[in-house]
């Protein structure tokens, strides 16, 4: 069995934890035994070197020696791979944005040339971004999720994804019926739920572009298949909860749509959560539910900001993810130091260890994946990555400044984004490296001619 060793410090979240800064787990001097993808051993490396066995390791050349910090890969518990090329659109709150950027740039996916091409740049860039599993929306056409899991299952990344449901208040180019959604979600399930590591998520858009018909056939499909997950947007913005009122005038509020038509159980993820009712944060919590925060989103869309505290309280599952292209990175590290500053303007300072959990085990642990991912406890998949806390200048200025790893860690997620991500492992293999792409694909796009500005 081809054994690998990693050497270098180590910083992940073994357990459950409501307080993670007291249930980290660190080794300064640590090693991350990999076996056939999957970790067999994580202690502390004089420990092991000790055993003459493992001494031989390194004069046969398994040891990788790291600089950097060891983490578990990345969580993106809620990103839209069609979104990526209109990340960073002027102007509009999430309907017009929706209407003016984000529906004519997923109709493209109509094309399987062009969904293929999309989906190996979204996955070199997940990985790039230091991002080893993410809960992807692809778009309403089917091919688009072929197109996804198929990039994601040839470099073996453990992803969910699901075909977006929406039969009404969008474009006709992107409308299905709710056979329709239902039929082609369903053969989807069939052809790629736990297939290798891929798992489908169903996927209504949000109440608004969904018929009541088409959310009982997603419902029906939910029940039809219990261990798939189900992912969709809840009270992110206010015009979109009035909307939903019209929509839906004898649900008493939002998530009871969703209620009604079985949609809220656990492995549900709902994005954004901004505006929720007690009434709903409670029944989220009573069904096992969970909620992906989208902090850069939220900011850029103006949508509000999550009462993180609320969903904490009622210990509701909680990631923090980048709903790219609403969101304006697709690093956790960018969205971790939003996440700071929404927190801030309600008067709470996130710890720097929860800020982290809630990007790692706590995601896993939200999807009920934690014996798979988010961790790097024996027994999982070995996806992670290396941290360079000295990546530029500014960082390395503050890091050498640090007293404490809490400190460390702090500077990490206030200043850092894609550039502190030294190197990406999936089920044990490399398949990013700083300035070396070894699993990469090229990108074509050129400068295009350009008409009038919009200011
Ligand atoms: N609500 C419905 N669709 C979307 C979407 O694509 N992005 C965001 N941020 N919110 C949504
Ligand atoms: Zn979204």
């Amino acid at each position: 069995m081809a054994t690998q060793v990693h050497r270098g410090s180590v910083l992940h979240f073994p357990t459950a934890s409501s307080a993670p800064e007291k249930h980290y787990e660190y080794f300064s001097d640590g090693v991350l035994v990999v076996e056939s993808g999957i970790i067999t051993h994580l202690g502390d490396a004089k420990a092991f070197f000790a055993a003459p066995h493992n001494q031989a390791l390194q004069a046969q050349g398994k040891v990788t020696t790291h600089s950097g910090l060891l983490i578990p890969g990345l969580i993106d518990s809620h990103v839209h791979f069609p979104q990526v090329e209109v990340i960073a659109s002027y102007g509009t709150q999430l309907l017009d944005w929706l209407n003016t950027y984000t529906f004519p740039a997923e109709a493209q996916f109509a094309k399987q040339a062009y969904a293929d091409a999309q989906a190996e740049f979204f996955i070199d860039q997940l990985f790039a971004h230091g991002t080893t599993t993410a809960s992807v929306y692809a778009t309403v056409h089917p091919q688009s999720v072929d197109a996804f899991f198929s990039a994601a299952e040839r470099v073996n990344a453990r992803m969910i994804c699901g075909k977006v449901m929406m039969d009404r208040h969008c474009p006709n180019n992107l409308s299905d019926t709710p056979e329709s959604g239902y039929r082609d979600s369903k053969a989807l399930i069939e052809r790629w739920h736990n297939q290798g590591r891929a798992l489908y998520a169903i996927t209504p858009r949000f109440a608004p572009t969904s018929s009541p018909e088409q959310l009982a056939l997603a419902g029906k499909l939910a029940n039809e298949h219990p261990d798939t997950f189900i992912q969709t947007h809840i009270s992110e913005n206010r015009s979109e909860i009035a909307w939903v009122s019209e929509l839906f005038p004898d649900s008493q509020d939002y998530l009871a749509v969703y209620e009604q038509y079985d949609l809220v159980r656990d492995r549900a993820l709902f994005g954004h959560g901004i505006h929720l009712s007690e009434r709903e944060f409670d029944a989220l919590a009573a069904k096992g539910a969970a909620i992906a925060f989208c902090p850069s989103s939220n900011l850029f869309l103006g949508s509000g900001l999550f009462p993180y505290h609320q969903a904490k309280q009622r210990g509701i599952g909680v990631s923090i993810a980048s709903d790219v292209g609403g969101g304006t990175s697709l690093s956790l590290f960018s969205n971790q130091a939003d996440a700071y500053k929404i927190l801030q303007m309600q008067g709470v300072s996130l710890n720097p260890f929860e800020s982290l959990y809630l990007c790692t085990q706590g995601a896993a642990l939200s999807m009920g994946l934690e014996h798979k991912i988010g961790n790097l406890n024996p027994g999982t998949e070995a996806d992670f990555i290396e941290l360079d806390l000295n990546a530029f200048p500014m960082l390395a200025q503050r890091t050498a400044r640090c007293n404490t790893l809490a400190e460390q860690l702090f500077a990490l997620i206030t200043l850092g984004d894609e550039r502190v991500i030294e190197r990406t492992y999936v089920h044990g293999k490399s398949v990013y490296q700083k300035e070396m792409k070894l699993c990469g694909h090229n990108s074509t796009n050129g400068l295009r001619s350009l008409s009038n500005g919009f200011m």
